[in-house]
C-alpha cells in the first residue's frame, strides 16, 4: 500500500546541499489537469486535527469548508452571525497559497431555523426572504471579499426528474430565487468566480434542467463561472456514461467550467444512488458489512473504479477545473453516517490511518518524472 507519511527523503545535489521533499503530491500529479480540492472540518483548519491540517496543506491546493460557511453554523439567528470557524478556514487557505471555496450560500438543508419563517412560524413573504438573501449574502461574500476565491451560490435546487425542488426558497419566490442569489453574490464580489451545485448530475433530465437554468441566468447576463457535479458515487453507480455525458454538455452548452466538487465513493451496498441529505435508512447488519476492515476484493473494486473516474476526469481535464474529495480520510466521511446511519465506510482517498489509497500510486509515480 502506498503510504501518504513516507519519511522526508534528504537530496544532496552537487552545488549545494538541501533537504528536499521528495515525496510526490496530489496537486503536483494533477497540476496540469486542475485544482486538487478537499474538503475540510473546523478540526482540520484550525490545526487541531494535525494530521489532516498537515495532509491539506501537502496534497491540495484547493479547500472548501465542509460545514462552517452553512447558514446554520454561520448565521445561527437573524441578528448574529458566527465567524471563528469560518475565519480560521481562510486564514487556512491563505496561509497555504490555495484557491479557496465558499459553501454554500444558498441551500434548503443545513439553513438556519429563523431564515424561511416569520414570529410565528409562517413562511415569510417574497420582499423579506430577497431582503434576508441579500443581507446574509453580502455580509458572508463581504467579509471574505477578494479572499474566498469561488463560492457554491445555490446547492441542490434541481430534483433528478428536472423539477424545480419543492423547497421554501422555491415556494416564496419561486425558480427566481436562483437568479437572485447570484445577483446578490456578485454584486458582493464582482470578481468571486460564481457556481451552481447540485447531485445525480448524470441524470439526463436533471442535466437538461441545469443547462436550461444556466443559460437562462447568463442570457440575462448575469455571471456563473461554473457547473459543480458533487460526484458522491456508490461501487455501482453512478452509471460513467452518463456522468461523463454530463461532464461534456455542462461544458459545451452552458460554456462554464466544470468543478467535481464533492467527491467520494462509498464501499458499502448501495441504498440509493441519490445523494438527497433527507433519505436516510435504518441501520441493518446486512448494511454494514465491513466494520473489521475492508476484505481486499471489495479494496481492489474499490480501487480500480476510483482509478477508472479519475481517467475521465483527466480525460477531461480541459473542461474540468477543480477535483474537490469530499473528506480528508475515512473515518472523518459523512458516507460513516449516510444514506445509513452508524456504518463504516471507505469512501476517501486516505483511509483510518490516513494512508494514502492504492490507485493513486500510478498518477503520483511520473511526478518526479516530470
Ligand atoms: C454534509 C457534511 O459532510 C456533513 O458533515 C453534514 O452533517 C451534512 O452535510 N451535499 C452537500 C454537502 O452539498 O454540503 C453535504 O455535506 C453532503 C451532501
Amino acid at each position: 500500500m502506498f503510504i501518504a507519511g513516507m519519511a522526508m527523503i534528504a537530496v544532496s545535489t552537487t552545488s549545494c546541499s538541501q533537504k528536499v521533499d521528495a515525496e510526490p503530491t496530489l496537486k503536483e500529479a494533477f497540476k496540469d489537469d486542475f485544482l486538487m480540492g478537499i474538503a475540510i472540518n473546523a478540526d482540520q483548519a484550525s490545526g487541531r486535527d494535525s494530521i489532516g491540517n498537515a495532509i491539506a496543506a501537502k496534497h491540495f491546493n484547493s479547500i472548501v469548508a465542509e460545514n462552517v460557511m452553512k447558514c446554520e453554523k454561520i448565521h445561527p439567528q437573524e441578528n448574529e452571525y458566527f465567524w471563528d470557524d469560518a475565519d480560521a478556514f481562510v486564514k487556512f487557505g491563505e496561509e497555504n497559497g490555495m484557491f479557496i471555496i465558499g459553501h454554500c450560500l444558498v441551500w434548503h438543508s443545513q439553513c438556519a431555523p429563523w431564515f424561511l419563517v416569520n414570529e410565528n412560524g409562517e413562511e415569510v413573504d417574497a420582499e423579506t426572504l430577497k431582503q434576508r438573501m441579500r443581507d446574509h449574502i453580502y455580509t458572508i461574500v463581504g467579509r471574505y471579499k477578494g479572499r474566498v476565491k469561488g463560492w457554491d451560490v445555490v446547492n441542490e435546487a434541481i430534483m433528478e426528474d428536472g423539477s424545480y425542488r419543492d423547497s421554501g426558497f422555491y415556494r416564496i419566490l419561486g425558480e427566481e430565487f436562483i437568479p437572485l442569489a447570484f445577483q446578490y453574490a456578485h454584486e458582493a464580489d464582482p470578481d468571486a468566480e460564481l457556481y451552481y451545485n447540485d447531485y445525480s448530475m448524470n441524470e439526463p433530465a436533471k442535466r437538461d434542467a441545469i443547462i436550461k437554468m444556466v443559460n437562462g441566468m447568463k442570457q440575462r447576463g448575469l455571471r456563473v463561472d461554473g457547473i459543480g457535479m458533487q460526484g458522491h458515487m456508490g461501487i455501482d453507480y453512478p452509471d460513467l456514461g452518463d456522468f461523463e455525458k454530463s461532464i461534456v454538455a455542462f461544458a459545451d452548452s452552458t460554456g462554464c467550467n466544470v468543478m467535481i466538487t464533492e467527491w467520494d465513493m462509498s464501499s458499502l451496498p448501495t441504498v440509493t444512488q441519490s445523494a438527497n441529505v433527507s433519505d436516510t435508512v435504518a441501520a441493518r447488519e446486512s448494511l454494514n458489512p465491513y466494520v473489521d476492515g475492508l476484505p481486499a476484493d471489495a479494496a481492489k473494486a474499490w480501487n480500480d473504479r476510483m482509478a477508472q473516474v479519475m481517467d475521465m476526469f483527466v480525460k477531461h481535464s480541459d473542461k474540468i477545473s477543480r477535483v474537490t474529495v469530499w473528506g480528508m480520510s475515512d473515518g472523518d466521511s459523512w458516507r460513516n453516517d449516510w444514506p445509513v446511519v452508524g456504518r463504516t465506510d471507505y469512501p476517501l482517498l486516505f483511509d483510518r490511518n490516513h494512508e494514502m489509497k492504492p490507485f493513486l500510486g500510478k498518477y503520483l509515480e511520473n511526478v518526479n518524472k516530470q
